[in-house]
């Protein structure tokens, strides 16, 4: 029989979808979160716990009062332009944490760990789409962060056996189609919550963050893959990991790029209504175009995006988000 998963951040965006579906799948799941950006109401599958993941003590008491069988990482700091600001914070949280978190499962023989990496450990691309051998080259703490504990993890294999399986995402995007868990961040950064806000008058315009990138309209590019195909990679990526007994990284995209104002034109599709938008500056530590290319965890996991348009994509998002917004 299976042991537990601990997932840790499960009561954030992204967490909060994994823990959905793998209960879904049948898994029991354990959610770890310290509710500084996370949120109680979306930990509603499993057990919960509230704390750090760094406390030694209370790690003793999760690892040998359950039976848990892997770790899922997916609570790190994630605001770009803020680990430009505030490094020690995002090296704090992001890896001392993630050390402290390691240990104690080495401690407690649990040797499955799935961790939420990025696409944001590439930099400015040297090719597209980017895949696993594109060069690393983080350009803001937040990319460093993130591979600082992809090296540590390859270190942790050899020396302890520790298998890992590291998901790069790009830029996670969407909601449940329940809409029972979606994106909301406290202070909202990400684009597609925002340019919402700005639909429905929350918010008086959207700023695009630069017109001058060497783009087809000058803005960004990105790559929005839906939350749901992420938590579907998670739950393959595990039972790779013990099916074959070893590490392994995968990018997951959906391989399109959209600018800033392609996305803005979807959202006003979906919505039926006109974006408020002004011209700003750039944001600092933003690459010009990321793009990815999924064809590993195609082959190795059978990991294929269900949700290939970024319509659909938008759509779900805006149905949880003005649900979410009506409510307070
Ligand atoms: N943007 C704007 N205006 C805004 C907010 C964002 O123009 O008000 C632009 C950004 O400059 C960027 C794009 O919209 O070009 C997407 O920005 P997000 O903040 O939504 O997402 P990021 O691409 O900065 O970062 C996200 C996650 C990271 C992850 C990264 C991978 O937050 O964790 O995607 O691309 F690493």
């Amino acid at each position: 029989m299976s042991g537990q998963i601990l997932i840790v951040g499960g009561a954030g965006y992204i967490g909060s979808h994994v823990n959905k579906f793998l209960s879904n799948a049948g898994y029991e799941t354990l959610v770890l979160d310290d509710l500084s950006y996370g949120h109680r109401d979306f930990v509603k599958w499993g057990k919960f716990i509230e704390g750090d993941m760094a406390d030694p003590e209370l790690l003793d008491d999760v690892f040998s009062q359950n039976e848990i069988e892997a770790v899922f990482h997916l609570s790190a700091f994630i605001a770009v332009g803020e680990s430009v600001q505030k490094p020690g914070m995002y090296y704090e949280n992001n890896v001392s944490k993630t050390i402290a978190l390691l240990n104690k499962m080495v401690e407690h023989n649990v040797n499955y760990f799935v961790f939420s990496s990025t696409c944001a450990i590439m930099g400015d691309p040297q090719y597209l789409p980017l895949d696993e051998a594109h060069p690393r080259n983080p350009i803001n703490p937040y990319g460093w962060s993130k591979y600082m504990v992809e090296t540590i993890l390859a270190d942790y294999e050899k020396a302890y056996g520790l298998k890992s399986v590291v998901f790069r995402y790009f830029n996670a995007a969407g909601a449940d189609p329940d809409a029972e868990v979606g994106e909301k961040h406290e202070p909202e950064t990400h684009l597609i919550p925002l340019i919402f806000d700005a639909v429905l008058g929350i918010r008086d315009h959207i700023t695009i963050f630069g017109d001058d990138y060497d783009t087809r309209d000058g803005t960004c590019v990105r790559d929005y893959i839906h939350v749901n195909d992420l938590a579907l990679a998670h739950q393959l990526g595990l039972e790779w990991m013990k099916e074959h007994q070893e590490s392994n990284d995968f990018n997951l995209g959906n391989g399109a790029g959209f600018t800033v104002k392609e996305v803005i034109e979807v959202v006003e599709k979906v919505t039926g209504q006109k974006v408020p938008c002004k011209r700003g500056p750039r944001r600092e530590g933003d690459a010009t175009s990321l793009i990815g290319s999924s064809q590993k965890a195609h082959e190795m996991l059978g990991w294929k995006p269900r949700f290939a348009k970024l319509e659909e994509i938008v759509a779900t998002a805006w149905e949880w988000h003005r649900r979410m917004r009506s409510q307070g």
